[in-house]
Order: structure tokens, then C-alpha cells, then sequence
């Protein structure tokens, strides 16, 4: 029935007629000449989208995480990050190579909460080492894309502030924790000095992700990203990919969040599994220990459905644009004869 439900992830998504129009018919510049119109466009609705002075355009959510942490924090100081977060398990030890911090990690499950926070504070007058930054992510991915609500947010926010720490805010996802709690996005990034959202998620476009701040952060993480090698010239080609995905998928991320649910409900008729109960589009799945995770991957593909094996036990989903209600029923349906 379908040729192939790919629910690895929700980057997977193929840029629409209508977005390749818009790239097509970007009107752009020169972005490190002197401009480029189109980047100009997205930088300011972001930023108006996020309630900060300013946002800048970047290729990836990696190089504007890194070049926040650039900005934010002091080299050879600590930072305060979760252990499943993206900046800790898939930025290639970025923290270390460039910025030059200490990883000290908020441990347990599902992410940063309150308690999680202060459990790991040191006090630098006894114990030598100083924290400058806390990073948190919103929703938090590794976990399955649970939402940090605003009140929570804010506690954490205000206690890493009290302790002389900025705080970063990866909000790859942040219009997920948007559409599930109603709270608008820039409430969730006034939590933050710096704020990253991506476009190449939920909102479907190729590439894309922006820091959104107050102007001189903005100007100081314009020098990281150069530094970086994230210059960019007719950056307008990306940036109207961007823009569409902003006007014309924002609105219907609940549409994920509902299928996630599907999938859960399905999958979870399955004897003997664990299905997280999704907030927003991702599902994680796990496993009783007869069962492993590649090779359950491995059979679902055979049977034209492709999922994520997150770790040895545990599968992952996510649901997006280009997988309709129809196949991601099709893909539980799968998933859970895959499992009984
Ligand atoms: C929470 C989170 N932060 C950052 C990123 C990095 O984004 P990019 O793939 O654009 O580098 C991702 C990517 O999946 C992510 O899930």
C-alpha cells in the first residue's frame, strides 16, 4: 500500500512542490558580502516569533548550539547539560574541541528537572570548579520529545541565573513543546540568553536552524558562526525554504503529535513492550531482552517500514509531514506484528 513509511526521524522529509517553488524564487544577495534579503526576511520573523532583538541564520542546529556555547560560556569552566541531550551524544565531543568546557552532566531520566539540577551544583568556593552555562532542551529528544513545561523552565532557568550561570535553550523542536502546551515560543525563549530553533524538523524545510538573543549576542555568535565556516552567500535559497515552513507547517504540528499517539496505541497492543506515551512525535519503544532493536529495525524495513534502533532495547519513531495518518497506522500496524 505504501512504498515506504520512513519514521526515523523527522528530518526525513522531502522539501514540497510549493517550498522548492519558494526556493526557487528567493530573492537573495551576498550574506557575507553585504547582505542577503531573504535570510534578512526569516532572521527577522524568527526573532519576532521568539520575542528576542534579533536571531541569525544558520546551516545546522550543531553549528548554532555550538556557537551559542561559544558565546555563552567561559572556556575552562564547567557547563551544566543533561546526559541524553543532543549537544552531549551527537555534536562529536564539540563542547570539548571548540569551546573548550567541562561537561557536567544532569543525570536521570526523562531530563533536566528542578531537582535533577541541583543535585548536580557544586559550590565553587569548596570545590575549586565554576559553572557559566546551563543548557537546556525543549522538547528533549533523547527521552522522546518530552515538554519541559514554562513553570518548570522557568525554575530552572532562575536557579542556574542565581548561580552566575547564562542559560542556552535548544529548541530544535521548541515549536513541538509550542503545539502541545499552547504556550507561544517566545515565552519558552525568554527563559533563555539564546535561544536555537530549527526548520529542518517539523517544519519541513532541507536545511536550517537560527540563535535568537539580545543584539550583541546576536553579534557575537555572527563571529562564531563565521569562525565556524558558516558564512553563507545566497543563504535566500535556504532561507525561503525556511519561511514557507514557518508560514505553512507550523500550524499543523498537532497533526504529528495526534498520529505519535496512533502509532503508540497500536504498537502498544503488542504483549510484553513498553510504549512511552508520547507528548509530542517521537515514540520510543522498548523492548523485552529477547528482542533486539536493530534487528526488529531490520525485519519492519523488510516489511516497508523504517524505524529507529535508539539503543539495544530501545526502537524510536517519529512522526512528521510527509507520513500521513494513513501509513503511520500502517507502520504501527508493522511495528506491533512485528512484536507479538
Ligand atoms: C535536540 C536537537 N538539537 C540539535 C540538533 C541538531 O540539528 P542539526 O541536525 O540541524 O545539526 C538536533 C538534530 O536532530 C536535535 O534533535
Amino acid at each position: 500500500m505504501f512504498a515506504m513509511v520512513d519514521l526515523r526521524s523527522d528530518t526525513v522529509t522531502q522539501p514540497c512542490a510549493g517550498m522548492r517553488r519558494a526556493m526557487s524564487d528567493a530573492e537573495v544577495g551576498d550574506d557575507v558580502l553585504d547582505g542577503d534579503p531573504t535570510t534578512r526576511r526569516l532572521e527577522v520573523r524568527t526573532a519576532e516569533l521568539l520575542g528576542t532583538e534579533r536571531a541569525l541564520f544558520f546551516p545546522t542546529g550543531t553549528m548554532a548550539n555550538q556557537a551559542a556555547v561559544w558565546v555563552l560560556s567561559q572556556r575552562g569552566t564547567e557547563i551544566l547539560v543533561h546526559e541524553d541531550a543532543h549537544l552531549v551524544n551527537w555534536e562529536m565531543a564539540g563542547l570539548a574541541a571548540l569551546a573548550g568546557v567541562q561537561v557536567r552532566c544532569i543525570r536521570g531520566a526523562p531530563r533536566a528537572t528542578p531537582e535533577t539540577l541541583r543535585a548536580v551544583v557544586r559550590d565553587p568556593s569548596r570545590d575549586g570548579s565554576r559553572a557559566t552555562l546551563l543548557c537546556l532542551e525543549n522538547t528533549h529528544a533523547g527521552s522522546g520529545g518530552t515538554v519541559t513545561p514554562l513553570a518548570e523552565l522557568l525554575e530552572l532557568s532562575a536557579f542556574g541565573r542565581s548561580l552566575g550561570m547564562r542559560v542556552l535553550l535548544d529548541g530544535a523542536r521548541l515549536w513541538n513543546a509550542s503545539a502541545a502546551t499552547g504556550t507561544h515560543p517566545s515565552e519558552f525563549a525568554a527563559t533563555a540568553d539564546l535561544t536555537m530553533v530549527s526548520f529542518s524538523k517539523g517544519l519541513g524545510a532541507p536545511v536550517g536552524s537560527a540563535l535568537a538573543g539580545a543584539g550583541v549576542l546576536i553579534d557575537a555568535a555572527w563571529e562564531a558562526r563565521k569562525r565556524f565556516g558558516g558564512g553563507m552567500r545566497q543563504s535566500g535559497v535556504l532561507a525561503a525554504a525556511a519561511l514557507y515552513g514557518l508560514e505553512y507547517n507550523l500550524q499543523r504540528l498537532g497533526q504529528d503529535h495526534e498520529n505519535a499517539r496512533r502509532f503508540a496505541a497500536i504498537v502498544g497492543q503488542a504483549d510484553d513492550i513498553l510504549v512511552v506515551p508520547p507528548t509530542t512525535n517521537i515514540v520510543m519503544i522498548d523492548l523485552p531482552s529477547r528482542l533486539d532493536a536493530v534487528q526488529v529495525a531490520g525485519s519492519a524495513q523488510a516489511r516497508g517500514v523504517r524505524v529507529g534502533a535508539w539503543s539495544r532495547s530501545r526502537l524510536r519513531a517519529v512522526t512528521h509531514l510527509d507520513a500521513s495518518t494513513e501509513a503511520v497506522e500502517f507502520a504501527g500496524t508493522v511495528v506491533r506484528d512485528l512484536l507479538s
